[in-house]
């Protein structure tokens, strides 16, 4: 099958979060299956331009109308990738090449966006790749279903269309007139992207996707909800009949702890206890806690932003330290409400507390070794990856139950038995202080059986041949429609 899969991020050329994530095991997951020819296209942003590592040749060069605009668009294809995925980077210095810093965040990404989804399918249209299937990713790419139903179907004759939710949050939304004015779309369409007279590029890709799909089942069921749909439950329920959920797995390759190179001691699941032991130690001496064996670390990574459930933990950590002997440990940057509390924290609490406030991938895998307990409160969670690293790497999940949080993380007894981590049902802080007490007495109280635990944990099958393997049935449900 030739599968074109479009995305504004994936790792390791651009990544600002788990979609970068799956943008690199996906296609690469799809491309291991016999009998695909998988093509992966991003844009070209100054920092994948000025990155020695990847070698491109250009092989094409054309203008995207958009509106009254003419764009330059040209086509980089990358050389050196050895996984069997074709990659192809859409050169702009305008909208991409000239721009410093964050990938999104800009008053017209809007119109950047839409430049890159346009761009995609004459790049089809010009490589004559034609692919049975187009799976498209969140808001920046959410134009191409529109574009290919309302003008490109007779260049597309038999190709279908996935459009993938990784977090309804960010929706596209522009102006009215963004709709004549850059998308220049036929007018009888109008009404496909219109939202209380707005544009809404998310809303479009739901009605003109010949299938939706998110990353977990669970969200698949709450995106029909207002509490977690802001403001497209009712589309998202008029097209039920076309969503599913299909839950994110992890490169497991990369997330190994027998082989990851950031660790100082490496292990798997029958010489964890020992390994974890060495990494634990560690790790508590590169962030400059006491190295305490016997002393349950609880660790997070994550981008410090309100839905991660950080306003939980602020509720509940100075209760949690004075009543509990435990080390916590964060690392991620963000809101600054969120830097200053953690910075604080730490300086009232030396020896209990560490806040990282950096990005730092290699520390990232320490903690995830390191760590007894890992905390992912989140308010709402599409899928999450990083619950999955951590039980990968032998670290116990406290999670709220939602979600693909729900759905990777079955809570476990008070004794340990069943499930892989512990859990809470409402979004409340005390009982997400229940919970991890719930976690810190089974490590104090039964060290065997929060070992038996981490051990079901590390067993888990995470990688993508699973959902590779039913995002293939969805491909060729569609093309069977
Ligand atoms: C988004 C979601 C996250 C998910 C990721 C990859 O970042 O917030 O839950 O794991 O996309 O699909």
């Amino acid at each position: 099958m030739k599968i074109a899969i479009l995305a504004s991020e994936g790792a390791p050329y651009a990544k600002s979060g788990g979609l970068g994530d799956v943008m690199e095991a996906l296609p690469a997951a799809l491309a291991r299956l016999q009998g695909n020819e998988v093509t992966l296209i991003l844009p070209y942003y100054k920092k994948i331009k000025d990155n020695p590592k990847y070698e491109v040749e250009q092989v094409a060069q054309f203008y995207v109308a958009l509106g009254w605009r003419q764009q330059y668009a040209g086509i980089m294809k990358l050389k050196n990738r050895a996984d069997g995925v074709q990659v192809y980077f859409i050169d702009n210095l305008y909208y991409f090449g000239g721009r410093e810093g964050a990938i999104y965040g800009d008053m017209d990404d809007a119109e950047r966006f839409a430049f890159f989804s346009k761009a995609c399918l004459d790049t089809l249209v010009c490589l004559d790749f034609i692919p049975d299937v187009i799976q498209c990713n969140d808001w920046q790419t959410a134009a191409v279903p529109a574009f290919l139903k309302m003008q490109y179907s007779p260049l597309f004759p038999g190709t279908k269309c996935m459009f993938t939710i990784h977090n309804v949050e960010y929706q596209g939304w522009a102006n009215g007139d963004f709709y004549d004015n850059v998308l220049a779309l036929p007018w009888e369409y109008r009404g496909v992207l219109d939202m209380n007279n707005s544009v809404n590029l998310m809303k479009g890709a739901i009605e003109c996707a010949d299938l939706v799909t998110t990353v977990s089942e669970s969200y698949a069921q709450e995106l029909m909800y207002p509490y977690y749909a802001h403001g497209l439950d009712g589309v998202l329920t008029d097209a039920s009949w076309k969503l599913t959920g299909i839950t994110n797995g992890i490169d497991t390759n990369t997330f190994n702890p027998e082989t990851d190179p950031a660790l100082p001691a490496h292990y798997n699941a029958k010489t964890f206890v020992k390994g974890k032991a060495a990494c634990k130690a560690a790790l508590q001496q590169e962030v400059g806690l006491p190295v305490k064996p016997d002393v349950p670390l609880m660790v997070m990574v994550t981008r410090l932003a309100g839905h991660k459930g950080l306003d939980l933990l602020c509720y509940i950590a100075r209760r949690l330290l004075w009543e509990e002997d435990c080390q916590l440990l964060i690392l991620g940057t963000g809101e600054k409400q969120f830097e200053g509390f953690f910075t604080q924290l730490q300086q009232e609490y030396p020896d209990r507390v560490a806040a990282k406030i950096t990005f730092d991938l290699g520390l990232a895998a320490r903690i995830y070794a390191g760590g007894d307990l890992y905390l992912m409160p989140s308010k709402s969670e599409p899928c999450g990856l990083s619950q999955m690293n951590a039980m990968r790497y032998g670290t116990v999940p406290v999670v709220h139950a939602t979600g693909g949080l729900k759905d990777t993380v079955p809570g476990a007894a008070e004794t340990g038995a069943n499930g892989l981590g512990f859990t809470f049902q409402s979004y409340n802080a005390d009982d997400f202080l229940a919970s991890l007490k719930r976690g810190l007495h089974l490590y104090r109280n039964d060290r065997k059986a929060f070992q038996t635990l981490q051990k079901r944990g590390m067993e888990q099958d995470f990688s993508w041949d699973v959902p590779a393997g039913r995002y293939m049935e969805l491909f060729h449900r569609m093309l069977s429609q």
